[in-house]
Order: structure tokens, then C-alpha cells, then sequence
């Protein structure tokens, strides 16, 4: 990437944190300007009676200049400072960190590490009570039984609350990575949820996104789409619909991303398989109950005695099937993440594939003879796995 590049992809990322409400703090360091005194800026979100506004303290040798900014200007006034004065600016949300370093050579570098139990955005609220990503006093997150009247998670419903609040602003995080975001109310892009269960995630990404997207929940049991139907409908969201089907046999066309959160066992891999053949720019899965390799898995001797345990059995059944998914979807054309979401203080099934489309066209680099198909028929040969659901739906031959 070049340092132009760079500079912009991280630009976008600012300005992304900014809209969404994700951003943490910005610092800027290594200054190189005309200002011999001047060290720092720090960014940091406030919200003043006028909205959300930018905090900028301008660290000086020997003071500290402090001035606020509506969010539209501090960019603006942020723009040349990056990659231009200074040559380090490091951005913080909860989901990621992203340092931009310039060197005196003009070139640049741009690291991106996500996060696993980051902090939430410490937002200072001078004026009112503290906002999230996902208002706590949305209506259907009332509908939903998440919260009360007062706009405060229901006994129970703390953790889904919490849960809700960090998938929305991981997926804020991801479309922009896909090249999602941003994106305008007249060419939406079109999101689907498979396996969307009550909706609560669905409903969390429809409001956050607007016309941004139209959302498409999927779900087996019709009795949960007729509800989440229904409050969608109260709540005056026209963006999103909820469809009662099995998420192997239901039809998708043009889905800019996928989601898939605990789809059971291979229902994930129906979901990946779905989201690829649509052409899918982002695929988002945290799968769940890995059973298929289970009776498949013939582990070599070395491992025998640990495995002759189950629990090691069971988490050595979910690193093969996700580690399998992750190296196919690479194979599919992928750049692929393995992330954890949430802290596993607040549930167990917190890993998360996430896969972004590197390739022009779906298929692109499926080539059944390159290094990487090797690489994963040698790990299926070493764990003795010969079938996968993902692998036949890709029509690769673990065992060719
Ligand atoms: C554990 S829940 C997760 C719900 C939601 N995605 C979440 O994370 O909050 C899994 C949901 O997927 C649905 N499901 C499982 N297999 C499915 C399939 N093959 N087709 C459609 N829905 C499916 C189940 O009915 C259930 O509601």
C-alpha cells in the first residue's frame, strides 16, 4: 500500500470511528512542524447541550491548549495534521487499533490489530446520560425484552445488552474494512442474518445502518419471524424484514454482507457457502456446536492421551472445523480474521470468522493445485478428516 494509500485508508477509518460513535481517542505524535513547541494533539469524543463534539487538547511544551470542535470540522482541521505535521497518529476504538507511522523516506505504514476485550469508547458526557452505539432507549430494544421502561437492561439481559452494543460497532468496523461503508441511502447495500434467531443483532444492525441497508433476517422458526416482523413494523423500520426458511435452501441474490452469529454446527457452513456463492464482500460467522468432525477426528498418537479427555476433545473439535473454514475461505478468495468479540466473561461462543473479499469475482483464486489447497489437505490428512460441509459446498477435495 502505498503512503497516500495509507493516509487515506486511515483517514476513512477516523472519520468512520467519528459517525459511528466508536472512537475511543485519537493521538497524534512525532510532530515535525513549524511549532517547536507543539508535541501532541489528543482527540477525544464529548458531548456537549450542541451534540457530540471533539474534544482536541494541543499539547505544548509547556501548556495545554484544550478546544472543542463539531465533528465534521475536527476532521476537516485534522486532515493535513495527519501523515503531514506529525508523523505518528495512532486511532482507538473498542473494536481495533490502528497506528499510521510516516517515515522521513515518505513511506508510510498502516498496522490494524483488533481487539479482543478492548475498552468501551469513554465517551464524557458534560450534558446527559451516556449515549452507546445502539441507543439503550431504542423502542425495540424494549419490544425485544432487553430493556425496561426506563431504557435500562431488563434483570438477565445485561450481558445481551453488552453483546448487542459490541457486535454492532465490530460490524461498523468490518463494512468499512469491505468497503461497505461508506455508503448512501440511494444505492443501500443489502446485509443478511442467517440463523437470526429472535433478531436481537438484526434489529441492532438495521437501525444503526438506516438506509444504509437493507437487512434481511432468516430464520427457521416462523414463530420468531411473525415477532420480529411485527415490532420491525412498530418501530417504522423499512429496511428490515425477517424471512421464515432453512438457510441452505433460501434464496439470496446481491447480499453485500453475511452474517451468521451461532448458526449450529453446519448450518454455519451453509450460511459461508450462501454468502460466497452470492458474492458476498464481507462474511461474518461465530459458529457454534461444531459437531461433524467429531467422529471423523482420528488424532495422531502424540495427542492421544490428552484427548482421551473430552472437553480437550470437544475445543479440539472446534479449533479443526474453524481453523478448516478459516483456511477455505482464504482459498475462496478471503482475507480471513479470527477474532474474539466479546469477553468470554459474558458467553463462551465468542469466536468470530470474519472474511473480506480480496478477489474480483467469487472463485477467482480456487485453484485446487496451489500451495495453500495443499496446506489444508495436509492439515485435514494429519487430524484424519476427509469431509467437511464447507469444503463440499466449495467442491474441494480434502482428500484429492
Ligand atoms: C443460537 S440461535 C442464535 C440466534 C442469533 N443469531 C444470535 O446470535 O442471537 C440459532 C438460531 O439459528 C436458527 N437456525 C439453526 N439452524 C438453522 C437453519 N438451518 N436455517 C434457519 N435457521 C436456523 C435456530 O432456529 C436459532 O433460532
Amino acid at each position: 500500500m502505498s503512503a497516500a494509500d495509507s493516509r487515506d485508508r486511515f483517514l476513512a477509518l477516523l472519520a468512520a470511528a467519528v459517525h459511528d460513535g466508536t472512537l475511543v481517542k485519537l493521538t497524534l505524535g512525532k510532530h515535525r512542524g513549524a511549532d517547536a513547541t507543539l508535541e501532541n494533539i489528543f482527540v477525544r469524543p464529548v458531548t456537549l447541550k450542541a451534540g457530540p463534539h471533539l474534544s482536541f487538547t494541543w499539547r505544548h511544551a509547556t501548556r495545554d491548549i484544550i478546544k472543542n470542535h463539531a465533528p465534521d470540522a475536527a476532521l476537516a482541521l485534522l486532515g493535513p495534521h495527519i501523515g503531514g505535521d506529525f508523523l505518528d497518529a495512532h486511532l482507538f476504538t473498542p473494536a481495533q487499533t490502528a497506528q499510521l507511522e510516516n517515515r522521513a523516506d515518505g513511506t508510510a505504514r498502516l498496522s490494524i490489530k483488533m481487539a479482543a476485550n478492548a475498552p468501551a469508547p469513554a465517551v464524557e458526557h458534560h450534558d446527559r446520560a451516556k449515549d452507546h452505539l445502539v441507543p439503550a432507549d431504542a423502542p425495540w430494544l424494549r419490544a425485544l425484552g432487553v430493556t425496561n421502561d426506563h431504557g435500562q437492561p431488563r434483570e438477565g439481559m445485561a450481558g445481551k445488552f453488552r453483546q448487542i452494543q459490541k457486535f454492532t460497532e465490530l460490524l461498523a468496523h468490518l463494512l468499512v474494512e469491505a468497503g461497505l461503508l461508506p455508503a448512501d441511502a440511494d444505492a443501500p447495500f443489502t446485509l443478511a442474518d442467517m440463523g437470526c434467531g429472535k433478531g436481537y443483532l438484526t434489529f441492532a444492525l438495521a437501525a444503526h445502518l438506516g438506509a444504509r441497508a437493507s437487512v434481511t433476517g432468516v430464520e427457521a422458526r416462523p414463530e420468531l419471524v411473525a415477532l420480529c416482523n411485527r415490532i420491525a413494523g412498530d418501530n417504522h423500520l423499512a429496511n428490515l424484514r425477517f424471512a421464515a426458511g432453512d438457510i441452505a435452501s433460501t434464496p439470496l441474490a446481491d447480499v453485500g454482507a453475511l452474517v451468521a452469529l451461532h448458526a449450529c454446527d453446519t448450518a454455519t457452513d451453509d450460511a459461508l457457502a450462501k454468502g460466497l456463492v452470492a458474492g458476498a464482500r464481507l462474511l461474518v460467522v461465530s459458529p457454534c456446536c461444531q459437531k461433524e468432525l467429531r467422529p471423523q477426528l482420528a488424532a495422531p498418537a502424540v495427542l492421544a492421551d490428552a484427548l482421551s479427555h473430552g472437553i480437550f476433545q470437544e475445543r479440539q473439535a472446534e479449533f479443526v472445523t474453524d481453523a478448516l473454514r478459516a483456511m477455505l475461505l482464504e482459498w475462496a478468495g478471503y482475507r480471513t480474521k479470527v477474532i474474539e468479540f466479546i469477553s468470554t466473561e459474558h458467553t463462551a461462543k465468542n469466536l468470530m470468522l470474519a472474511a473480506i473479499k480480496t478477489t474480483p469475482s467469487p472463485g477467482g483464486t480456487r485453484d485446487p493445485g496451489s500451495a495453500l489447497a495443499g496446506r489444508i489437505r495436509a492439515f485435514a490428512a494429519f487430524y484424519g478428516i476427509r469431509r467437511q460441509r464447507l469444503a463440499e459446498h466449495l467442491g474441494f477435495s480434502l482428500t484429492a
